[in-house]
């Protein structure tokens, strides 16, 4: 089986060197050290890592009908607690981020802005406070529009009160959503002064945009300007708690590969949006998928899921050590999708050391585990295992593949929807 399967891939590689051709130019293409300008507040030098309320716990300000699990400031004060005690502080999980419908229904007399005084009866300087005081720190959000997407009020005409507040409230992230922004122009300026408005504040604010995803129907985004007022941007939809909404932002991720890669670096990163493991709608494959994945991506890794109830298994993926030191690579790019071939898809990224991290993809939904051959010549824009390197699986389980020479083959075995992930270092 395994051996007529390598044949036959031997055979389809002699047909398809001019298909090679071309993607060996997109990865070089691709490899470029971003030589753009990063948003200069020394923050988010790799991908920022935290929980973020929303996938989750959406909307839900009903604290009566369900108190556990209302937007109250016992829900962040509970996280924060469990991040630490539950190993996620030391993992690298570090912002506690409260999402829409924080807010009371107006500001007050000064114009500033308020939060539900039900539901966070000591205010948001309390809740920072609390949360510095377990070493970690606290992210807010608001919307650059005239409302927030929920329908609260937006910091439209109160740019400067608004990032004075959360400077003064102790914020140290601030997640900037795009509805209710009437006109292109007030959405990018908009951003933009935020941008400025936090710096002129003298506190650090990581800056987290959604400027391309509400942008990107006036015109294509240009990230050279967007990489240079914020840490990180949204692209594309919100994800859902499915595999459908995973594999989307994935697929759309790839179709624009070219435009999103060489944005990335340290100090700006694309963020295709929250980690959804812990939840209900993927199984134990397309976690690991997920996880997978936003390690190759050079993804911001916000966890939203209720660190309360979590499988022991699911913990174990998120607090992976070796998938989330591919994550947070010093080198700081991102990674792509290499090949697309008979329901399987091959991604890489560079790593340092001239290490490669490599993720092999199985998307039929139909049938068993599939193996997948891979040569060595290929990886690593041709040059990962030259003259040889050492192979390690990393997901789903770890193990040590061995030493392969370049121009040698090894096989991977892969589950419908799952992915497995390897680490190539270099044989010294
Ligand atoms: C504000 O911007 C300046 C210049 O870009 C930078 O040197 C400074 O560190 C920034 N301050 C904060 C608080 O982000
Ligand atoms: C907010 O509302 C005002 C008044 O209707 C309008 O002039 C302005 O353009 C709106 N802002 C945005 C960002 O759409
Ligand atoms: C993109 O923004 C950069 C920096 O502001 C600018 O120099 C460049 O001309 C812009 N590119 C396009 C195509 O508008």
């Amino acid at each position: 089986m395994t051996r007529r399967r390598t044949s036959e891939l031997g055979q389809k590689q002699g047909r398809a060197s001019a298909f090679w051709g071309l993607n060996l130019a997109l990865a070089l293409a691709l490899a470029g050290v971003p030589g753009v300008t990063a948003l200069d507040n020394g923050l988010a030098l790799t991908p920022t890592m935290g929980w973020l309320h929303w996938e989750r716990f959406t909307c839900n300000v009903d604290c009566v009908e369900d108190p556990q699990n209302c937007i109250s400031e016992q829900l962040f004060m509970q996280m924060a607690e469990l991040m630490v005690s539950e190993g996620w502080k030391d993992a690298g999980y570090e912002y506690v981020c409260i999402d829409d419908c924080w807010l009371a229904d107006e500001r007050d007399e000064n114009g500033r802005l308020v939060a539900d005084p039900k539901r966070f009866p000591n205010g948001i300087h309390h809740l920072a406070n609390f949360v510095h005081s377990k070493g970690l720190k606290l992210g807010i959000y608001q919307d650059v529009g005239n409302y927030t997407c929920a329908g609260y009020p937006g910091s439209f005409g109160y740019y400067d009160i608004d990032a004075k507040t959360f400077a003064d409230w102790g914020v140290d992230l601030l997640k900037f959503d795009g509805c209710y922004a009437n006109d292109f122009e007030s959405l990018v300026e908009g951003y933009k002064y935020m941008s400025f408005a936090l710096n002129q504040t003298g506190r650090s604010i990581l800056y987290s945009c959604e400027w391309p995803l509400y942008s990107r129907p006036f015109q294509e985004p240009n990230y050279t300007e967007i990489r240079q007022y914020c840490n990180h941007w949204r692209n594309y939809d919100d994800i859902f708690d499915s595999w459908s909404s995973v594999k989307n932002i994935l697929s759309w991720t790839a179709s624009k590969q070219e435009n999103l890669v060489p944005a990335a670096g340290p100090g700006g990163w694309n963020d295709p949006d929250m980690l959804v493991i812990g939840n209900f709608g993927l199984s134990w494959d397309q976690q690991v998928t997920q996880m997978a994945l936003w390690a190759i991506m050079a993804a911001p890794l916000f966890m939203s899921n209720d660190l309360r109830h979590i499988s022991p298994q699911s913990k174990a993926l998120l607090q992976n050590k070796d998938v989330i030191a591919i994550n947070q690579d010093p080198l700081g790019q991102q990674g792509y999708r290499l090949r697309k071939e008979d329901d399987f898809e091959v991604w890489e990224r560079p790593l340092s050391d001239l290490a490669w991290a490599v993720a092999v993809l199985n998307h039929k939904e139909l049938g068993g585990p599939r193996n997948y051959a891979l040569s060595t010549n290929v990886l690593g824009k041709g040059l990962g295992c030259a003259p040889a390197c050492n192979i390690t699986q990393i997901l789903p389980v770890k193990k040590e593949l061995g030493l392969y020479e370049w121009l040698s083959q090894f096989k991977v075995r892969v589950n419908p929807t799952g992915t497995v992930l390897l680490k190539l270092q270099p044989f010294k």
